[in-house]
């Protein structure tokens, strides 16, 4: 998950660049897994900015915070859940983060769509990246009603909660 050759091939910089990703902003990651985008992401977002890196095994998680203590960031919230049901408070993201995890048998889009569009503010934003590219994806968000297209930078598609 985490090779140089993927590094290489996706910098994460670059590639969480095409998200809407601000200092300051609340980010939840979804499916995190051993953290090839939370440390990067967590240095985008800075002290004043919270980074939520949520997954559902305990072993990656485990990973994960090894890697941002390694890294002295004290801005992530590594949390065990399901990001079907993640517990958090409606209205308290500002971007949503779905890199590397759709489509995922364990995240069908027509229940994570719903949660994720609870949780975000009014205002916020959905961003997806893709390895492979499946086009029904894109198609799939756009036409649940519930996220309007807005662009595609460094690869990540950018949506609007409605
Ligand atoms: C293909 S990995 C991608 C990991 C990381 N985003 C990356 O790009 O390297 C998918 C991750 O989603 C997590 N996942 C799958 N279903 C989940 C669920 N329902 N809730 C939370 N995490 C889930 C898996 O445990 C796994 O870590």
């Amino acid at each position: 998950m985490g090779s140089r050759l993927r590094r290489w091939l996706f910098d994460p910089v670059r590639t969480l660049q095409g998200a809407d990703i601000r200092p300051g902003k609340t980010v939840l990651e979804v499916g995190c897994g051993t953290g090839f985008f939370t440390v990067p992401a967590a240095h985008l977002i800075g002290d004043h900015g919270c980074l939520i890196a949520m997954d559902a095994l305990a072993d990656y998680l485990e990973q994960v915070s090894a890697k941002v203590r390694d890294a002295g960031l004290t801005n992530v919230r590594v949390l065990k859940r399901d990001a079907l049901e993640t517990g958090l408070d409606s209205a308290s993201i500002d971007t949503v983060l779905l890199f590397g995890v759709v489509p995922f048998p364990s995240l069908p889009l027509n229940r994570l769509l719903p949660e994720m569009h609870r949780v975000l503010k009014p205002d916020g934003n959905l961003a997806v990246w893709q390895f492979p590219v499946s086009g029904w994806v894109p198609k799939s968000i756009d036409r649940s009603g519930l996220f309007t297209y807005i662009s595609k930078r460094n690869g990540v598609y950018n949506y609007k909660r409605c």
